[in-house]
């Protein structure tokens, strides 16, 4: 998925859905419920999400330890929305999935001045496409690597299941 390219989109109902696309629910149960997680393909772990009228789909596990995604505050942080990772705050925005932090100019000044700035794409965003209030989401498959791909490999989610189990 290129960055110029949109991550949601309703398609017309005359259109079927976009190939390699995966049903994730209906559009009325998620906006009631906020966000749903699904295994999507048999091999991601996504997180969708309603929000001001759109849809939006990351990887569910945080890219920084792999915190739940899910259980995240939606907030706006220099007019960019993010997902605020319970277990860290790290912020993410839900678009492209950046991670956001503030930067002090200069820490022996009081007050400090911050600015909002970007790490880069550290969360693996997804295309949302709504056909007929049907929700489908196409996996980003983009060759690069980016950080949150870590918590979705088998080696994570067997340590995952250990730490279950013991
Ligand atoms: S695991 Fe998400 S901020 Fe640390």
């Amino acid at each position: 998925m290129s960055s110029e390219e949109k991550t949601w989109q309703i398609s017309s109902s005359s259109v079927p859905p976009p190939p390699s696309s995966h049903f994730v629910g209906k559009r009325d149960d998620i906006i009631r419920r906020g966000r749903v997680t699904k295994l999507v393909n048999g091999c991601r772990d996504v997180l969708v999400v309603y929000h001001h009228g759109e849809f939006h789909a990351m990887d569910m596990r945080c890219y920084h330890a792999g915190g739940a995604l899910e259980l995240g505050d939606i907030e706006e942080f220099n007019g960019r929305v993010c997902i605020v990772c319970p277990w860290h705050k790290y912020k993410i925005t839900l678009v492209e999935g950046e991670g956001l932090y503030q930067a002090v100019d200069n820490p022996t000044v009081k007050p400090l001045i911050t600015h909002w700035r970007s790490k880069g794409v550290k969360q693996r965003v997804h295309k949302v496409t709504e056909v007929n209030e049907d929700i489908y989401v196409t996996l980003n498959d983009s060759r690069e690597t980016i950080e949150s791909d870590y918590y979705q490999t088998d080696t994570y989610r067997s340590n995952l299941r250990i730490q279950k189990v013991s």
